[in-house]
């Protein structure tokens, strides 16, 4: 898919010296002329009001009238999500137009008009457009700016295009024709449009990389596999890439990572990966994936119900490398240490049992009373291993507990800190990118659910707050640095008949490193 940026302002006319792009054959002068000459069919926004503004005003001009006619006759009422294609349009280049309804002007926000955008992709995907020009990134999105709904407009693309088909014998051919997109924008917003689409591409690529790496099985997507992606990934992006074998955990005390593995018959990998887009001394960001292959719960052993859902137990790490991927497409200018401690946890005779009492990396002894919560143990030596980077922050992702979904359903990821600053970076880097997080308490009053009778720290709290007991757990591994936990049980994936993996929160943190490197 191809994305370009071209400056129109409709209501004013054409930007100085574009009259060069005035393609062969068409009326020149008018901004309709301009863009669509060269386009099979231009995509034009209608409210419910229906008064027509900006593009859909000036095409109406250059059409004589048919879009005003349209709109009378009831045909296209601007309701939210609604299209309505125009065949056979003439006195403009293209010979389509795309209707659609973006609802009230004064509800118009963020959410309308990702439905109004992803209205607009299915209906152009389901024939044979091959060019389109998009006009949707400039009627007035409230709080937002134009080169933020290029970058959702495209992201929003490559979500409803995106396949996993690897797995099928014979994958059907691709449906749509579409390939090329041209974005009109104000001149104004020219320059900030055209980096906001690559932007847009980078993390369409990350989130695909995330994606593919959720949705491949657990026989599949195995430690070893991980740590194969990471050593490419490293290769493709000039990244540092070191994958430490259980010889060189058991050397590095990693006692409670190394409880989770031991029923399986997979080897543990646990991957580093190192971008470096600042100078050397510049304290990186860690970023720390739960990288669980599959989670059966071990000898805690989960219903069967849904147990195929646990080949996702590794979001976490996806998000990492998918995110890590992206930022380097950008060449973001901070350092940026990607952490996947990747293991099964699997039930066997060599597996730990519940009572059965670890020594992390850290020295703190924890007794496992339920070998399901998993996800802390091998993400607290994961957590201690990332002191030696003397990061500026930590952010591990996991797809902890069943807990979080219970507590806030599947819109929005958890949010664990103590550091209010850098709480407040995420959230903000969430609600810009459209990748929701809501912050959930973390309080000391919780750490009493956590006491062991036998050693220092026992793994699971009881099930009242399950999601921060969980929390709280991981907070005692990260005195060092300022630490953050994403809890992702709810939105890494999706269930029933749309089971898939989402790519989520690859947006939140890719967005978070860009504002970082910003800084
Ligand atoms: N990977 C699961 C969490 C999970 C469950 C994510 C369901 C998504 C859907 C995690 O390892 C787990 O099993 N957590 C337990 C913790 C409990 C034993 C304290 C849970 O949430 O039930
Ligand atoms: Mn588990
Ligand atoms: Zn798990």
């Amino acid at each position: 898919m191809d994305f370009s940026i071209k400056a129109c302002d409709w209501t004013k006319g054409l930007p100085k010296g574009s009259t060069k792009g005035t393609p062969k054959g068409a009326s020149t002068g008018s901004p309709a002329a301009f863009l669509t000459g060269k386009s099979d069919c231009i995509v034009l926004g209608v409210f419910e009001a229906q008064t027509l503004t900006g593009a859909a005003l000036e095409i109406d001009t250059a059409t004589k009238g048919l879009i005003t006619r349209v709109v009378k006759a009831g045909d296209m009422q601007g309701k939210s999500g609604t299209t309505l294609f125009l065949p056979e349009v003439s006195g403009i280049g293209a010979s389509r137009v795309l209707l659609v309804g973006l609802g009230k002007q004064d509800a118009f926000g963020q959410k309308a008009y990702g439905d109004a955008v992803r209205a607009a992709w299915r209906a152009l995907l389901g024939t044979k457009i091959v060019q389109v020009t998009f006009t949707l990134a400039q009627a007035p999105v409230k709080g937002r700016t134009a080169d933020w709904a290029v970058r959702a407009a495209i992201v929003a693309l490559r979500g409803e295009t995106y396949q996993f088909t690897q797995m099928k014998s014979k994958p059907e051919p691709v449906q749509h024709a579409l390939k090329r997109v041209v974005f009109s924008v104000d001149a104004a917003d020219e320059k900030a449009a055209k980096a906001a689409a690559k932007e847009g591409v980078a993390l369409a690529n990350g989130m695909d990389l995330a994606r593919d790496l959720g949705n491949l099985p657990g026989n599949v997507c195995t430690p070893t596999h991980l740590a194969h992606t990471a050593k490419k990934l490293a290769k493709d992006w000039k990244l540092k890439v070191e994958v430490l074998g259980t010889k060189q955990l058991e050397a590095l005390k990693m006692g409670s990572l190394l409880s989770v593995t031991r029923g399986s018959a997979q080897p543990p990998q646990f991957i580093v990966m190192q971008y470096q887009g600042a100078g050397a001394k510049a304290a990186p960001v860690v970023l720390v994936g739960k990288g669980i292959t599959f989670d059966s719960g071990g000898i805690s052993l989960k219903p069967g119900e849904g147990m195929d859902e646990m080949k996702y137990d590794m979001c976490g790490a996806a998000s990492v490398f998918g995110t890590l991927r992206a930022a380097a497409e950008l060449g973001l200018k901070l350092n940026v240490v990607g952490i996947v401690p990747a293991c099964e946890n699997m039930p066997s005779g060599t597996a730990t049992k519940p009572g059965d009492i670890v020594t992390s990396m850290s020295g703190q002894t924890i007794e496992v009373l339920n070998t399901d919560a998993e996800g802390r143990l091998v993400l607290c030596d994961a957590l201690t291993y990332a002191e030696r980077f003397k990061p500026a922050a930590v952010v591990d992702i996991a797809t902890l507990t069943g807990a979080c979904i219970i507590a806030l359903g599947h819109h929005m990821s958890g949010l664990f800190s103590k550091d209010d600053a850098l709480a407040g970076e995420l959230l903000d880097a969430s609600r810009e990118a459209s990748d929701p997080a809501w912050r959930m308490p973390i309080e000391d009053e919780y750490q009493e659910q956590l006491k062991s009778n036998f050693a220092d720290v026992a793994n699971i709290g009881g099930r009242p707050a399950g999601s921060v007991t969980a929390a709280c757990f991981l907070s005692r591994f990260t005195e060092a640095y300022p630490w953050a936990h994403l809890d992702i049980a709810g939105t890494a994936w999706k269930s029933g008949a749309a089971k898939g993996s989402t790519g989520r929160p690859v947006p939140l943190l890719l967005q978070f490193l860009i504002d970082r490197a910003a800084q």
